[in-house]
């Protein structure tokens, strides 16, 4: 039995479905299934601490605009909840106030407000870099002028924003290496992947697959095919941390056997094909 119980909503938070909660096509303003994706994430925060402080200080947060109180109530928030692995509270603030859901001991730049654009959601068990950006839509290239003054209502000449944003869902155990740059149409990090330091993704990537570049290209996968596809099914994930931790084996050492990214020697005959059937 998972920590999240096998017929919660959400059990595996994307990855496994293609139907959910962040549908382009679907039916708000922005395509975007809000309610769905509050859903899903509901599951994870209630696996994530929160104190009587937190929702003082999350609704604190959604009542001051102001960055510098803002950026004072995460520290507080982050200290007060035994850091990012595991503060609900957090969690609450960047799916309320920013529209960005975040699994349960993903950590890292995923929480800096801004980096991710609203309407990404991440899975489990991820590891976002400093200075990873997301982006989700462009301005308008077809309008006369590009100027956000012209779809941004906020600057005060624009009624509505016409630009939608294109949902980016990210998968589980994704690792995102430092000053990564997600551009708008990418829809989709597959679980398990690594997006290497420096790069520039503009197509959606494969689970397990190991990218890098600008423009990023598959350069390997983490693992061969059979793999890949045993991990993505058995939706270890889904494991609380306390469940991993009670036996952490397999956690601690290549995955069976795996040399992937322990000697780069070995490797060197599959790098650049982009086959997990090496
Ligand atoms: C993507 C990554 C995981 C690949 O690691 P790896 O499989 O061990 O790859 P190697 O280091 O053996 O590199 C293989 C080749 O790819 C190149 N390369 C590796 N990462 C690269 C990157 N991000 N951008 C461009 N080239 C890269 C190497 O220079 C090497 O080139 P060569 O064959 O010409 O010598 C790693 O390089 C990376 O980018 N890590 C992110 C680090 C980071 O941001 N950490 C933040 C803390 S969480």
């Amino acid at each position: 039995m998972t920590a999240a119980g096998k017929s919660a909503p959400g059990n595996g938070v994307r990855l496994a479905s293609t139907e959910g909660v962040c549908r382009p096509d679907g039916d708000s303003a922005n395509g975007y299934a809000a309610e769905d994706q509050r859903q899903w994430a509901a599951l994870d925060l209630t696996h994530t601490r929160q104190s009587g402080t937190g929702r003082i200080l999350h609704s604190l947060y959604g009542a001051t605009p102001r960055n510098r109180f803002r950026r004072a109530i995460l520290s507080l928030v982050i200290k007060l909840e035994d850091g990012t692995l595991h503060s609900g509270t957090l969690r609450r603030i960047f799916l309320d106030y920013h529209k960005v859901s975040v699994g349960a001991y993903t950590y890292g730049g995923c929480f800096v407000p801004g980096a991710f654009d609203k309407y990404t959601s991440v899975g489990r068990y991820g590891s976002v870099a400093s200075g990873v950006r997301v982006m989700n839509r462009n301005h308008p290239l077809a309008f006369k002028s590009t100027h956000g003054l012209f779809f941004n209502p906020e600057l005060g000449v624009a009624e509505s924003d016409p630009i939608r944003y294109v949902p980016l869902e990210i998968g589980h155990d994704v690792w995102i290496g430092h000053g990564a740059i997600i551009l708008p149409g990418v829809r989709s990090i597959g679980t398990g992947a690594v997006v290497g330091a420096g790069s520039v993704v503009n197509k959606d990537i494969p689970p397990y697959a190991v990218v890098f570049g600008c423009p990023a290209r598959i350069i390997r996968y983490r693992f061969d095919k059979g793999t890949i596809q045993e991990l993505l099914a058995s939706r270890w994930w889904e494991s609380s941390l306390e469940e991993i931790k009670s036996s952490p084996g397999e956690f601690l050492k290549p995955y069976k056997d795996s040399h992937a990214l322990w000697d780069p020697h070995e490797r060197r005959d599959s790098l650049h094909t982009g086959n997990p059937d090496r």
